[in-house]
């Protein structure tokens, strides 16, 4: 009997008839994995798969299976269920088994990742990551490697979790031009700063509560100094404006220095505290910085609490648009992984690798705005000597810089040797407040290294 290529013979027995065909149906593309590091986002996939991949399957048109998984310790329980034929330390061996379709680097760090993704795209394989430290430091090399040797590589799980934000700028939004992006993107920083505002705990209490539960990075301090969502913002300013953003352009500053004390003062002002990464045109250039702010409480950022991230994203025909889901942890960041592997998948199986080219630079001209520029209000807390002319003396530096102040508060109920002050700063260029903030550093009445947020309005 002639045979279409790519097809195979099924039989369907038609009982009540009592008599059987044979019909011709599509040959499933089978698409064998290659995972590299099964720890939590690596064994989230692997119980994803056992338990969603025959529907992914079915619903792509191939047969998903776990081809072998490298590890640094095979011997080491796993939270998923691996035999022991399929796990090695060899990440080498597996990346270059002919018979492995797509390899998942799912390992973290730069240096050895960034060999295991070399390997596997100098191969012409397609590469899933999740690894944000990497693809933002080296995704202009990784680039050209796919571009040379025809594979792809998806990184939809590098940026907030389980939140489609790369699919939806590169693809959704693509008809736009990004005026604004304001992200909540490190799981790790808004669960700490959620627990220390509802519970009352301690940073470090709830750091350690965030790494027993998958959120944090294995150096948790990328993501308390706000080095991971310096990556992440630096990915999505990258998309937004067609010029590779490197760490080094974008403005950092972490929440270690937030105390509960600014907590609750930022409440009583009308204000919840965010580490945010954001990004907005301004003229010819792109302002990209990740720092805590000042977010309106009325505003939808302000109730996006514990692990969960979310994106406002301004583009100048759609408007706002917001995403919202779960920042981090093996489920949610899994979801981003198996989404890209349906992407993947689908390639091999058309044969059309390059269809969404992981990075198109499209700005010859783009610039990074330096942060000494950036304009916005300020919250400032000083620990001052409760004496009388204290506050002129600080006032007068603000007038001399020509900082409005906006308001003062000093509460009642402190005692001790110092009080804390609480100014709400007008509209000044961080450079500006920075050179105020040293002056006012200086003043004998200052007890204590102030403490300064800026204040976002979304405008
Ligand atoms: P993890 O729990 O520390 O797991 C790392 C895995 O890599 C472990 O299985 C480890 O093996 C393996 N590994 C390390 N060095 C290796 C080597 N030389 N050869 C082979 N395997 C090696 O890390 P994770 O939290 O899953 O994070 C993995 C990646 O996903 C990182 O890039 C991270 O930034 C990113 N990410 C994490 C999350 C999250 O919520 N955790 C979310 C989004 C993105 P052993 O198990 O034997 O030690
Ligand atoms: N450590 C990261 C976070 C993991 O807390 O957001 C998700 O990228």
């Amino acid at each position: 009997m002639a045979r279409l290529a790519g097809w195979v013979d099924g039989k369907i027995k038609l009982s009540r008839l009592g008599f059987a065909v044979t019909l011709c149906v599509p040959e499933m593309r089978k698409v064998n994995i290659g995972l590299v590091g099964c720890g939590t986002v690596g064994s989230g996939v692997v119980k994803g798969l056992a338990r969603n991949g025959a529907l992914m399957g079915s619903r792509l048109g191939v047969r998903f299976s776990l081809g072998g998984v490298a590890v640094r310790n095979p011997r080491k329980a796993r939270a998923a269920r691996l035999s022991r034929g399929q796990v090695t330390s060899d990440w080498e061996s597996l990346v270059r088994d002919p018979k492995i379709d797509v390899v998942m680097e799912l390992m973290g760090g730069t240096t050895t990742a960034r060999k295991v993704v070399a390997e596997a795209l100098k191969l012409g394989k397609p590469v899933i990551t999740a690894n944000k430290a990497l693809i933002s430091a080296h995704g202009e090399s990784i680039f050209r490697l796919v571009e040379k040797n025809g594979g792809n590589l998806y990184y939809e799980a590098s940026v907030a979790g389980g939140i489609p934000i790369i699919k939806s700028l590169r693809e959704g939004l693509s008809g736009n031009r990004i005026q604004r992006l304001y992200g909540i993107l490190n799981g790790t920083c808004n669960y700490i700063l959620t627990q220390m505002e509802a519970e009352g705990r301690d940073f470090e209490d709830v750091l350690a509560d965030a790494q027993q539960m998958g959120y944090a990075e294995a150096e948790p301090s990328l993501d308390v100094d706000g080095f991971d969502a310096q990556h992440k913002t630096g990915i999505l300013a990258s998309l937004a404006h067609g010029f590779w953003v490197k760490p080094s352009q974008i403005f950092v500053e972490g929440i270690r220095h937030i105390t509960p004390l600014d907590i609750q003062f930022a409440r009583r002002l009308g204000y919840c505290i965010k580490l945010l990464g954001i990004v907005k045109k301004l003229g010819g250039k792109v302002q990209i910085a990740v720092h805590p702010a000042l977010v309106p409480e009325t505003h939808v950022l302000a109730n996006v609490s514990d692990v969960f991230n979310a994106i406002l994203v301004r583009g100048d025909i759609v408007g706002d648009t917001l995403h919202y889901g779960q920042g981090a942890g093996a489920d949610a960041t899994a979801s981003a992984v198996l989404s890209d592997l349906a992407d993947a998948a689908l390639d091999l199986k058309n044969g059309s690798m390059g269809r969404v080219p992981p990075f198109v630079p499209h700005e010859q001209d783009g610039a990074v705005l330096p942060m000494d520029k950036a304009v916005s209000p300020f919250y400032l807390r000083l620990s001052v000597i409760d004496r009388p002319g204290t506050l002129a003396k600080i006032a007068a530096i603000l007038g001399e810089m020509k900082i409005g102040i906006c308001s003062v508060t000093q509460p009642e109920g402190h005692v001790g040797e110092s009080v804390p002050l609480i100014l709400m700063l007008h509209d000044a260029s961080d450079l500006v407040m920075r050179q105020a903030l040293r002056k006012i550093a200086r003043l004998s009445a200052i007890k204590a290294k102030p403490t300064m947020i800026r204040v976002e309005t979304f405008e």
